[in-house]
C-alpha cells in the first residue's frame, strides 16, 4: 500500500525582484512512496529536489497537483490540507531533516536531539537517555553532549541533525544530504540508523549526491532534472 501518491504536482516561484520572472522548479510530477519504501531522490545541483521535499513538508505549497498522504486518520492532500492539519502530521508522522542544521542557542546537543521527543513524551529523563545512546552510536565525543552545537564542526552538527529527526521513529521521514559531510564509518552508522528506522515501517524519501549511501540505503530512485523526473527504476 503506498503512503504517498503525487499527481501532475508543480511549483512556480516568481521572482518579484526579476520583473515577475516565473521560475517552473516543479513541471508534472507523479510517483507514489510504498509504506516502508527507501526511495533516493537525485539530480544535479538546481534541479529541484529540495523543492520538491520542501512541497511535501508544505514548507512550500505547491503551485499544482494533489500530493497525496495516506496518514494513520486518512487521506490528506498536503496541497490543499489546512495548516492545522499539517501541523498535527510534522508533529506526529512526518519528520523533515534540512541539510544544515539550525541551531537553536543556548540549548545542549543532547536537548537538540530530544526536542521532537520533547513534544511527544514528557519524560524528560527517558527522552535524554535515548538520545545518548544515538549520539554514543554515532561516535559524537562524550563531552560534547552537554555543549552548545552552534560551534561544532559540519560532521557533528550534521549527526546532531541525523539524530534528532531519527528519534521519534516518525512514519513518514523527509532527509535532505544526511550523509554529505560525515567520514566513510560514520556513513555507514547514519545508514544503518536508517536501514533500522524502515524494518520498523518508516517509509523514507532521502536527497543525497552520494553514490555510496544512496547504493546502500535506496529500493528505488527517482532522478530529477530540470524540476522533471528522468527516470524512474
Ligand atoms: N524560495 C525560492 N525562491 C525562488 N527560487 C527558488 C526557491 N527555492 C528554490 N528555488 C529555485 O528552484 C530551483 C531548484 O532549487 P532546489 O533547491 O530545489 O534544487 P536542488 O535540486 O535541491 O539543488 P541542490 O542539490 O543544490 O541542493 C533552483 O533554480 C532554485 O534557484
Ligand atoms: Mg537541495
Amino acid at each position: 500500500m503506498n503512503i504517498l501518491e503525487i499527481n501532475d504536482l508543480s511549483k512556480v516561484f516568481n521572482l518579484h525582484i526579476l520583473n515577475n520572472k516565473k521560475l517552473e522548479a516543479l513541471k508534472s510530477i507523479n510517483f507514489t512512496v510504498e509504506e516502508g519504501e527507501i526511495i533516493g531522490l537525485t539530480g544535479k545541483s538546481g534541479s529541484g529536489k529540495s523543492s520538491l521535499m520542501k512541497c511535501i513538508y508544505r514548507t512550500y505549497l505547491a503551485s499544482g497537483g494533489q500530493i497525496n498522504y495516506r496518514s494513520i486518520n486518512g487521506m490528506v492532500d498536503l496541497v490543499k490540507a489546512t495548516d492545522h492539519e499539517v501541523i498535527e502530521l510534522r508533529k506526529n508522522e512526518i519528520t523533515y531533516c534540512s541539510q544544515f542544521l539550525s541551531v537553536i542557542p543556548r540549548v545542549s546537543a543532547v536537548d537538540v536531539v530530544c526536542e521532537n521527543l520533547f513534544k511527544v513524551n514528557t519524560n524528560k529523563e527517558a527522552a535524554r537517555y535515548k538520545a545518548k545512546g544515538m549520539l554514543k552510536q554515532l561516535g559524537l565525543p562524550e563531552e560534547l553532549w552537554d555543549a552548545f552545537p552552534v560551534t561544532f564542526s559540519g560532521g557533528e552538527q550534521q549527526r546532531i541533525n541525523v539524530a534528532r529527526a531519527i528519534i521519534t521513529s516518525p512514519r513518514f521521514l523527509l532527509i535532505d544530504e544526511p550523509t554529505a559531510s560525515l567520514d566513510p564509518k560514520t556513513k555507514d552508522v547514519v545508514v544503518d540508523m536508517l536501514l533500522d528506522l524502515k524494518k520498523q515501517g518508516t517509509s523514507i524519501l532521502c536527497i543525497s549526491h552520494d553514490e555510496y549511501t544512496i547504493e546502500k540505503l535506496v529500493d528505488r530512485r527517482i532522478n530529477l532534472h530540470m524540476g522533471e523526473i528522468l527516470n524512474l527504476n
